[in-house]
């Protein structure tokens, strides 16, 4: 699969909206982790990585942020700007999160759990790896 943009159908009604996300349902993956990145400045550029077995779904719930992604050779730059929409990240794909508005909250889900190990933190090793491995598991 490839770097695409996800949407979410909105819910609710006069009270109010509600997005709801289940595992396989409108996600491509078994939800394993969540985190959020919220509270950085606007120059800060954030990522910087790939990963060798993750694959993610980002959602900026609050505010915006640009999502710049490496992937077949190919840069993309996406902006993130609504909790109706997600920006799904296969593995082995480099990202770099930056342009943070200020009530920036981006949420992340992911398949697995933490592992530091499977980070690729180094564009040159990341280079490297995507021609030597052909994108192959760990
Ligand atoms: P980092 O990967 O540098 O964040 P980003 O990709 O957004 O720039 O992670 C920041 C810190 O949080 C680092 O100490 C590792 C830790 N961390 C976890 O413990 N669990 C996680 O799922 C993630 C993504 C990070």
């Amino acid at each position: 699969m490839k770097v695409k943009k996800i949407f979410f159908k909105e819910l609710g009604d006069s009270r109010g909206h509600l997005v709801a996300i289940e595992n396989n349902l409108n996600i491509p993956f078994q939800i394993n982790r969540v985190f959020y990145i919220y509270g950085s400045d606007r120059e800060v550029i954030r990522g910087q990585h790939a990963n060798i077995n993750s694959e993610f779904v980002l959602i900026n719930v609050s505010g915006k942020s640009k999502i710049k992604v490496m992937n077949d050779g190919k840069e993309m730059i996406y902006e993130l700007n609504s909790p109706c929409e997600g920006l799904y990240i296969p593995r082995l794909v480099w990202k770099e999160m930056y342009d943070f508005s200020e009530d920036s909250v981006l949420l992340v889900l992911s398949n697995f759990a933490y592992d530091p190990d499977e980070y690729i933190r180094n564009y040159d090793e990341y280079k490297l790896y995507m021609k030597d491995n052909k994108g192959g598991v760990i």
